[in-house]
């Protein structure tokens, strides 16, 4: 039997590496990312080989321009946001990863894959869900679910009966639990458990606070082609590039922190942390170039399904029907979102100070509070308030001869 497991070369998933031989009898096949968490992979290679796993067996991938290409951008087209604050950075990714998982098994003629996640949060349900629709014959092995490796000592005991190497710190409590991609941190559990608590400032990786930011506020222009960021400065970029650039930029201004209690699919409350710098950048920047190159119906009805879009990638639907359809409604709305925004980024906050197209809908010659020269009869506004104002008319006279 074989399987392909999401490995990270972090303790947890060395000691699912070792169970699953051990306890399944697998031949296993690690899949390590580089979705841009700012890690070494050649360790996790070394690691891997130390625990038995042949070369042909280890796949050490570079996904960033994937991620941000197929995955991000899309996402951002619709301006995505779980219960109204979190930009998704953990959601968007497990579709991908399991993706190649998928890959690999049918390259290696394996029938199942195996994650890392926990049978309490939404990682498991999102592996999941995304290995079933691309592979619905596909065995998943969630070892958090089925072993009795329950508390951190019992965890331990195993590393150390199975030769595993241990961090130092790693040997204690881990602290908190962090995920981290090009387009996010999110840090949860233990510190962090209790929501009437600050989060301690040693949480916060990727981001200077926003009191220690410059006092001097810094601009800058991003570019925009059909919806998808292109350039920054005027210079052509990768998405890649694009994201890790405006990362940089975010983390000197202490950009896009948030602290938020959410609904998970599971059913409980969770609070994270999370840092997407650039991200919140490239949102703030996507709604500016699509304020002036939008039409209201188009932007109004995009706006409307924007939470159930969310909520699916939330729960994992990444590859469904429905995340499908809503996404053509979305990309068809980003035809003319192609030009300029300038932003001006100070103390934590980025905000859009400046927008040009060539594809505007925006008309000052319509606008303008000075001589129109014709271009709008105001006499027309008229009637259309008559009309608009004749149901109210009905029913505010209906209603005073019930009152
Ligand atoms: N609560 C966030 C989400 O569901 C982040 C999950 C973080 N995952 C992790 N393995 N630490 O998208
Ligand atoms: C986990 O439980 O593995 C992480 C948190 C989550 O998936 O929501």
């Amino acid at each position: 039997k074989k399987v392909v497991l999401a490995y990270s070369g972090g303790l947890d998933t060395s000691i699912i590496l070792k169970w699953l031989q051990t306890e399944y009898g697998c031949e296993v096949i690690t899949f390590t990312a580089d979705l841009g968490q700012g890690e070494e992979l050649e360790p996790a290679r070394q690691k891997a080989e130390l625990l038995g796993i042949t070369p042909e067996n280890i796949h050490i991938v570079d996904v960033r321009e994937e991620f941000v290409r197929d995955f991000v951008f899309p996402m951002f087209r619709a301006n995505a946001l779980y219960e109204g604050l979190y930009l998704l950075g953990t959601s968007i990714a497990r579709p991908l990863i399991s993706k190649h998982l998928v890959e690999i098994a049918h390259q290696h003629g394996a029938d199942a894959v195996a994650h890392g996640a926990t049978g309490k949060g939404n990682d498991q349900v999102r592996f999941e869900l995304s290995a079933y629709a691309l592979d619905p014959s596909i065995r998943v092995i969630a070892p958090w679910r089925e072993w009795d490796l329950t508390s951190r000592t019992r965890l331990i005991e195993f590393a150390e009966q199975n030769q595993i190497p241990i961090a130092k710190d790693k040997r204690g409590e881990a602290p908190f639990s962090v995920d981290a991609n090009l387009l996010h941190t999110s840090s949860e559990g233990k510190a962090l458990e209790n929501p009437a608590e600050e989060a301690p400032d040693y949480v916060y990786q990727r981001t200077v606070s926003p009191e220690e930011a410059p006092d001097q506020p810094e601009y800058l222009e991003i570019g925009f082609e059909r919806g998808d960021a292109v350039s920054i400065n005027g210079e052509a970029l990768s998405p890649a590039t694009i994201l890790t650039r405006l990362n940089e930029y975010g983390r000197k201004h202490g950009i896009g922190r948030l602290d938020f209690v959410e609904n998970r699919f599971v059913g409980m409350k969770s609070r994270g942390i999370y840092e997407t710098p650039g991200g919140t950048i490239l949102l703030e920047a996507h709604r500016g170039i699509e304020q002036i190159t939008l039409d209201s119906g188009a932007g109004h009805l995009k706006d409307s399904i924007m939470p159930r879009y969310a909520e699916l990638i939330y729960n994992g639907f990444w590859y469904s029907p429905e995340r499908e359809m809503l996404q053509a409604l979305i990309d068809k709305s980003q035809e003319h979102v192609t030009g300029t925004v300038r932003l001006k980024l100070y103390k934590g906050s980025a905000h859009t100070v400046g927008r040009w197209s060539d594809h505007s809908l925006y008309s000052e010659k319509h606008v303008t509070f000075e001589d129109d020269a014709g271009a709008y009869d105001q006499k027309d506004a008229a009637g259309f308030i008559r009309l608009n104002a004749l149901r109210l008319k009905l029913v505010a006279n209906r209603n005073a001869r019930f009152k």
